[in-house]
């Protein structure tokens, strides 16, 4: 049985070739120009940062929005900027040479944003696509390839790497001073949604429009964030509930367990219907003990190795010798528009992209694992076989011929005139 890793190598490797892809910007102003697809909430906030000109080496280039009364609004707000009703409207624009963009922002409901990934690397044009990559890992898999093959770059929005708290965490789990990794637990309960923000739209928390709940929709920037610092595990063990908290048919709460290689173990654990909610994290090493909550990371480290201490000290009861950093630092910049001018740097300048899309692929594997798992009560093995990757896909299908007609009074989205970027979106301690 062919399993994932050859895929996830691919993906890994996608990294790789989207850290080499040079700028295809020929422009005068060296701008990245970009088509924003899906204008929605976060759609209108991108929209509104490129189109105002403070992202750097980005500009706006065109919309696209299935919404004709966005379209209408679209256009009144940005006077120029070129307007399309589908993806395909877009595309068919660039491949006949009458509109000429070097990217696109992808930012419609998830199930869409890896073909509409693959239409952009088509067109020649590279990706940068909202969290989570997709529903459903295979098609991102093969977005990442495509987009590795085409030399053409494939990011994702996972804004909340740019968070210098957990960013300080990952250097010194990657510096190697704390030693091995023994177990981690991340509560990350404070995703707190009311019913009217499930309400909000018909496609949000059903299975045939959105495909998961909170696995799928807020927990993705954490998971990402657990995979980034420790790597992907090997196994995972989950309890998805659906409808538990709110009248939907997805889950708003897990509770995973997964073990990495070596031996590390963790507990994952997240909710959309706690309040107050809890941000805390602990990683545990040979050496210490790392702690990140209400934004401030606390380094534990060991004046002995505990395994060492463990069998070499006399005394019961004693403890290791421990000394105590406290590291905190607030960001001066959105993390969106940080990923945005990330992105418009690996463009133009072929730096390393922060946040790739192998992150969004591994994200998702873990993701899908998680939803297998609970769906057939079976810890799920990763890398995921192409047997688990069809199972999953198609309970999925079950689920969504399964599902009633969601009475939902569907509010529109963001005007986008009022957009900006939501604090629900940040990191929330
Ligand atoms: N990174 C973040 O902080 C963050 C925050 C919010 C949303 N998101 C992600 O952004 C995506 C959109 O979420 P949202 O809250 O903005 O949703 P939304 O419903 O507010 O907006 C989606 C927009 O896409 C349009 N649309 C739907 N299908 C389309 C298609 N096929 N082609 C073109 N336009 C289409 C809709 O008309 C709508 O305007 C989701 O995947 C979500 O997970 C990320």
């Amino acid at each position: 049985m062919e399993r994932e890793t050859e895929r996830m190598t691919d993906a890994a490797a996608a990294g790789t070739t989207e850290q080499a892809a040079k700028g295809t910007t020929e422009r005068p102003d060296g701008l990245v120009n970009v088509a924003i697809i899906g204008v929605g909430n976060i759609g209108s906030a991108h929209a509104r940062a490129t189109g105002s000109g403070r992202i750097a080496g980005m500009r706006l280039g065109a919309l696209c929005d299935i919404d004709p009364r966005k379209r209408e609004t679209l256009s009144g707000l940005y006077p120029g900027v070129p307007v399309f009703a589908s993806a395909e409207e877009l595309f068919a624009a660039v491949n006949a040479g009458k509109l000429s963009v070097d990217a696109v922002i992808i930012a419609t409901p998830h199930r869409f944003h890896a073909a509409i990934g693959m239409q952009a690397v088509e067109a020649g044009l590279h990706v940068l696509s909202e969290k989570p990559a997709d529903v459903e890992l295979k098609k991102a898999v093969e977005l990442a390839r495509t987009a590795s093959a085409s030399g053409k770059l494939y990011g994702i929005m996972f804004n909340q790497r740019t968070d210098p708290v957990y960013a300080r965490a990952r250097e010194i789990i990657k510096s190697g001073e704390l030693g091995a990794f023994k177990r981690s637990s991340w509560v990350i309960t404070n995703w707190y949604r009311t019913q009217a923000y499930y309400d909000s739209g018909d496609w949000r928390a059903t299975w045939n429009g959105e495909g998961g709940g909170v696995l799928l929709n807020q927990a993705p920037h954490n998971i990402d964030l657990w995979l980034w610092m420790l790597g992907m595990p090997e196994s995972v063990l989950a309890f998805c509930h659906e409808g538990k908290y709110h009248r939907i048919d997805v889950e708003d709460e897990a509770t995973i367990y997964a073990e990495f290689p070596g031996g590390g173990t963790g507990v994952f654990v997240t909710s959309t219907g706690e309040a107050p909610g809890l941000n805390r994290l602990e990683m545990a090493f040979e050496n210490g003990r790392l702690i990140i909550e209400n934004g401030v990371l606390s380094v534990l480290r060991l004046g002995v190795p505990e395994r060492r201490f463990c069998f070499e000290c006399q005394d019961c009861y004693a403890l290791p010798p421990l000394s105590e950093e406290r590291f905190s630092a607030r960001e001066t910049r959105d993390g969106h528009e940080l990923i945005l001018e990330d992105f418009a740097s690996a463009v133009t300048n072929g730096t390393e992209l922060l946040s790739p899309g192998s992150a969004g692929v591994n994200e998702l594997a873990f993701s899908n694992a998680c939803y297998l798992s609970s769906w057939t009560g079976e810890r799920v093995i990763l890398p995921l076989s192409d047997n688990d990757c069809r199972r999953f896909s198609s309970i999925l299908e079950e689920k969504r011929n399964s599902e009633a007609k969601r009475n939902c009074p569907g509010k529109d989205p963001k005007d986008p005139a009022n957009a900006a970027y939501s604090e629900r979106w940040k990191t929330r301690w």
